[in-house]
């Protein structure tokens, strides 16, 4: 298969764990046998810093003309953590979900057994968890009428949904349930919000036309504390933009470090692929961000495009880094492996899986394809 891809780094670690996916997809295109041509693109601080805004114009028009994007990370702490600036990395993000209308963000949360030991969490508890978030993520709170009153020293966020917005994404949440374990939850504050009320009415006559899928709905603030207390009563989780973007990141606790989870961004025509963590700038450039979350969105890439073997291989390379203990020290403390070496790891030993392919607990879940 030919593929182009638009490559955006970002921010802080963003490059660098970029850096590992790109290899390892030059090695499934070595060992597979495709063809894939990557472009870089400025985005984000860097952007700002280079050409005066967070998205300019050709690097949005390359992620119009290619087939899909692949990206890093965005934020630097002297845009977005100071109050009085006009102007933030993460606008580069948002404009770029809505020009290509991403309107899912996808984001699979397992615990891996590999890893179980490093979860500050009860192991008995976490140790079933496979579910994924299907995040709204081109409406919501994040893109309603926003204002600023420097006088009267009142700002205002509108939160907005239309019945559209809301059952676009529900179809895609039920569609992957019923490949699943056939249950869909729908997070919200129908208790206080209007949006979420609209969520619920709308998801609810949806689900008459799913009847082999069970929707069960819970209110934000209890669906924090199950998630903690008990993950693997999650199959499919159905939220809105913000409410996904925080629980995304506290899944991320329960698979033992953010560095693990990837996230898809999908609209009718795009696909953009891209790690859950921040660009987390103090780790920039020490060669110790944990290159996983970036490297199993590029198998989510290779997933989008019906390569699901090349996926498979992709994530058999990863799993087999978790069991020979070849990982960045946010997993294991004591690890002496940094992102090069670990990115190096993976893109060797990614190859074709034989028939006889060991599916021991490490392997298990291939059997039942990789990543979501
Ligand atoms: C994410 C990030 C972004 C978001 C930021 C960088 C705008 O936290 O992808 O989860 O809030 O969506
Ligand atoms: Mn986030």
């Amino acid at each position: 298969m030919r593929l182009e891809i638009a490559v955006l780094g970002g921010d802080g670690i963003g490059p660098e764990v970029v850096a590992q996916s790109l290899k390892c997809l030059r090695s499934v295109e070595e060992t597979f046998g495709h063809s894939f041509k990557f472009k870089k693109a400025l985005i984000g601080a860097e952007a700002i810093d280079k050409k005066g805004t967070p998205l300019p114009e050709d690097t949005l028009k390359l992620c119009k003309n290619s087939d899909a994007i692949l990206f890093g990370a965005i934020g630097m702490p002297k845009y977005d953590g100071n109050p009085d600036s006009k102007i933030w990395p993460e606008q580069g993000l948002l404009r770029l979900r809505k020009e290509l209308d991403l309107f899912a963000n996808i984001r699979p949360v397992k615990v891996f057994p590999a890893l179980i030991k490093q979860s500050p969490l009860n192991k008995k508890l976490i140790k079933h968890t496979d579910l994924v978030i299907y995040r709204e993520l081109s409406g919501g709170i994040y893109y309603g009428n926003k204002s600023m009153d420097s006088g009267t020293n009142i700002a205002t966020d509108t939160c907005s949904y239309s019945e559209d917005e809301i059952s676009r994404i529900t179809h895609l949440a039920f569609k992957a349930a019923k490949n699943r374990r056939k249950k869909v939850t729908l997070v919200d504050k129908a208790n206080v919000l209007e949006t979420s009320r609209l969520w619920r009415r709308v998801v609810r006559s949806i689900a008459k036309s799913y009847p082999e899928i069970e929707l069960e709905t819970l209110f934000i603030d209890n669906a924090a504390v199950q998630m903690i207390l008990n993950p693997s009563q999650f199959d499919v989780i159905l939220t809105d933009n913000m409410f996904g973007d925080i629980l995304s990141d506290q899944g991320s606790v329960l698979a033992g470090s953010i560095g693990l989870l990837p996230s898809a961004s999908v609209g009718t025509e795009h696909a953009m692929f891209e790690p859950i963590h921040g660009s987390y700038p103090d780790a920039k450039d020490k060669n110790i961000a944990n290159p996983v979350a970036a490297i199993l969105s590029a198998g989510m890439l290779l997933q989008h495009f019906k390569l699901n073997e090349e996926a498979d291989a992709l994530v058999a390379a990863v799993l087999k880094s978790f069991s020979k203990k070849i990982v960045t020290p946010d997993i294991m403390g004591s690890s002496k492996y940094g992102t090069n070496y670990v990115g190096d790891f993976i893109a060797d030993n990614i190859m074709e899986l034989d028939d006889n392919f060991n599916m021991n607990d490490e392997n298990i879940d291939l059997g039942k394809s990789t990543i979501i």
